[in-house]
């Protein structure tokens, strides 16, 4: 079957780490040359994903805000409410392997990357090769404050995670959250705190840009419900694009302020049902069958993400701390929250 006009599709697990990634990008590489690879992830065939980069690179409204002088921090948060019962493999990749080197990196690196030339298959992925490349590294130096992992309880309706993968001695994570950092001229000092996890409050996907609050209020604090804006890019369930903005509070009874969202549902906006929306997959099988890498994975983006997500696991292994239990429905283990409070912060709601 392997011809000059082959076009193989590869889907994950792509690798297991950095040395089988390399495995693997070598096997592939011996049958076909990387313009006939399809590395798919189903994020980036997401409607919302690619619309983040149409909102960035089609209008000027927000390039000029688009950096650490303007943004506080950025939240990504991947949240199911299901578990893993019946895919007992799970347990040998947990949430880092199995949703943060591949889904939650690549949202990471659209949000973060430089324009690039054109929407093409190697100027973007040029980009997204340098954003991952540009993460600060997580070590055991500072595993303990940037890493946060987790496994759900069980409840009367449902088993715990030790119990859906019938190994107690399990260490392996359903839940993670961490922060990393982009050393770069327009990232230095905002932080990306990523989530996902598995038996949470509620399925939700989101980008969260958490502007900085204004340099000095004018008004009266104790009248004021003030939060800085944020531009909320939900995956799912439902796609829109949401700016979260401070208004005064309509009506008499002085100048009090209050958050009003300026929102966009793709539902709405163009009086589309889910059913017409086509699914990721669908959208990403046609890119291959017109050839369209740009929405795939090249060969060396994997592997740098593998780089940078090998550290990681090599200082959990290290450790001795295991995964903190969460209660199911929840929105994961409390030094979850505890991280985003020691500075300064706190997650967005899980919710609908
Ligand atoms: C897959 C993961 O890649 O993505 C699953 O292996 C996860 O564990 C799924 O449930 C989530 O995809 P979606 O599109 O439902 O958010």
């Amino acid at each position: 079957l392997a011809s000059e006009k082959t076009r193989i599709v590869v889907e994950k697990p792509l690798g297991h780490d950095l040395a089988t990634a390399k495995t693997l990008n070598a096997q592939l590489s011996n049958g076909f040359k990387e313009s006939q690879i399809y590395r798919i992830d189903h994020y980036l065939g997401k409607e919302t994903v690619q619309n983040l980069m149409a909102l960035r690179f089609a209008n000027s409204l927000f390039e000029p805000l688009w950096n650490s002088k303007h943004i506080d921090h950025v939240q990504i948060t991947v949240a199911e409410d299901i578990g893993v019962s019946g895919r007992r493999h799970y347990d040998q990749f947990g949430a880092m392997r199995d949703m943060v080197q591949n889904h939650l990196m690549q949202l990471l690196c659209l949000t973060a990357m430089e324009p690039p030339h054109k929407f093409e298959a190697n100027a973007v992925r040029d980009e997204k090769l340098k954003v991952i490349k540009a993460l600060e590294p997580i070590t055991f130096k500072n595993i303990a404050t940037h890493t946060v992992r987790g496994q759900y309880r069980g409840n009367n309706n449902s088993p715990s995670y030790l119990e859906d993968v019938d190994n107690q001695d399990s260490r392996t994570e359903s839940f993670l959250a961490l922060k990393t950092e982009i050393a770069n001229w327009r990232w230095k000092g905002t932080p990306f705190y990523l989530r996902t996890g598995k038996r949470l409050q509620a399925r939700m996907s989101e980008i969260a840009i958490m502007f900085k609050d204004v340099p000095h209020s004018i008004f009266n604090e104790q009248s004021s419900d003030f939060h800085g804006n944020a531009l909320v890019i939900r995956l799912q369930p439902a796609e829109a694009i949401t700016l979260h903005m401070t208004i005064k509070s309509p009506g008499p009874g002085g100048m009090r302020l209050r958050e009003a969202q300026l929102d966009m549902s793709l539902h709405d906006q163009f009086k589309l049902s889910s059913a017409e929306m086509p699914d990721a997959y669908e959208r990403l099988i046609m890119d291959v069958i017109r050839g369209n890498q740009t929405l795939f994975m090249r060969g060396d983006e994997v592997e740098a993400a593998w780089d940078w997500v090998d550290s990681i696991l090599d200082a959990w292994d290290k450790s001795t701390q295991r995964p903190q239990q969460y209660a199911p429905g929840s929105s994961g283990p409390e030094d979850a929250m505890l991280m985003m409070q020691r500075d300064g912060r706190r997650w967005r709601d899980i919710c609908l």
